[in-house]
């Protein structure tokens, strides 16, 4: 197949992460016409490979997750002033969370594919294709993930807190019986997660049904195909310097400072 380094890489990157390109809207953004599903087949005519689906209209946020001129991914600007989530989550939470951590994997998917490539061409061990690929469904999963959670974040009274609105109001009342008891179950399902990970509200996509799961590696979930509608990072790095131990704390604050608006084009563009 006449293709080039850099769309072999990000098939290998979606397909470490288990993940088809519709299945993601971050990713379904950034997708250029060259990325295809992982086992997709080879064109006839020896061009691109065949085009991924996604949906034309899918673009319910501004996230800019890969770098078409340098074929690298890239770290998104944070939506709103890294104090901005005051109290709720402190500024010097976000700095490091999103400079840092957030960065670290960024860094590390590039690095990995990197890896990969120079194996591809002999320059590299072929015995630790086992351990990059690990590295890419870890980093790039972090990657994802992240630059969601930033973007289902507002500052509280200015797009953050309250509750949702629309379809996904009357689809959260549908699959938890109110907005209050999915409230308890989200609290619940994010205090217990064991060890680091996350907890999502997420469309599962053969019933179209909302659930609430645990992602206790970063990413699993992806695994499913579930669509991400709310998710809520619950490492420690995401809260231990303002609320130590207290998980359930950090997460009852943190529903004050949710971009409900958000997770409703997630929402609308996962069941459509
Ligand atoms: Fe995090």
């Amino acid at each position: 197949m006449n293709d080039s380094p850099r769309s072999v890489d990000r098939r290998e990157a979606l397909a470490a992460i288990g993940l088809a390109a519709a299945a993601l809207p971050s990713l379904a953004m950034a997708q250029p016409p060259s990325v295809t599903t992982p086992n997709a087949p080879a064109p006839k005519d020896g061009g691109k490979p065949p085009i991924a689906v996604v949906p034309a209209n899918a673009a319910p946020a501004e996230l800019k997750i890969f770098d078409e001129a340098s074929g690298q991914f890239v770290l998104p600007a944070l939506p709103y002033a890294k104090e901005a989530l005051e109290p709720h989550i402190d500024a010097q939470t976000m700095e490091i969370h999103h400079g840092k951590h957030h960065a670290a994997y960024v860094a590390g998917v590039n690095k990995a594919l990197g890896e990969l490539a120079r194996i591809r061409t002999a320059a590299g061990d072929s015995a630790l294709i086992k351990h990059w690929a690990n590295q890419v469904s870890f980093h790039l999963s972090g990657h994802v993930n992240h630059a969601l959670f930033w973007n289902m974040l507002a500052p509280a009274g200015k797009g953050g807190g309250g509750a949702p609105g629309g379809e996904l109001a009357k689809a959260i009342a549908a699959s938890f019986g109110s907005f209050e008891q999915f409230v308890a179950q989200f609290k619940a399902t994010a205090a217990s997660v064991e060890g680091g990970g996350w907890a999502w509200l997420a469309v599962e996509p053969w019933s179209k049904q909302l659930v609430l799961i645990q992602q206790e590696k970063q990413q699993d979930m992806w695994v499913t195909g579930a669509q991400p509608v709310l998710g809520i990072d619950v490492w420690e790095h995401a809260y231990y310097l303002k609320y130590q131990n207290k998980r359930a704390d950090y997460v009852a604050a943190f529903l004050n400072v949710v971009n409900w608006r958000f997770c409703e084009s997630l929402f609308a563009r996962a069941v459509r």
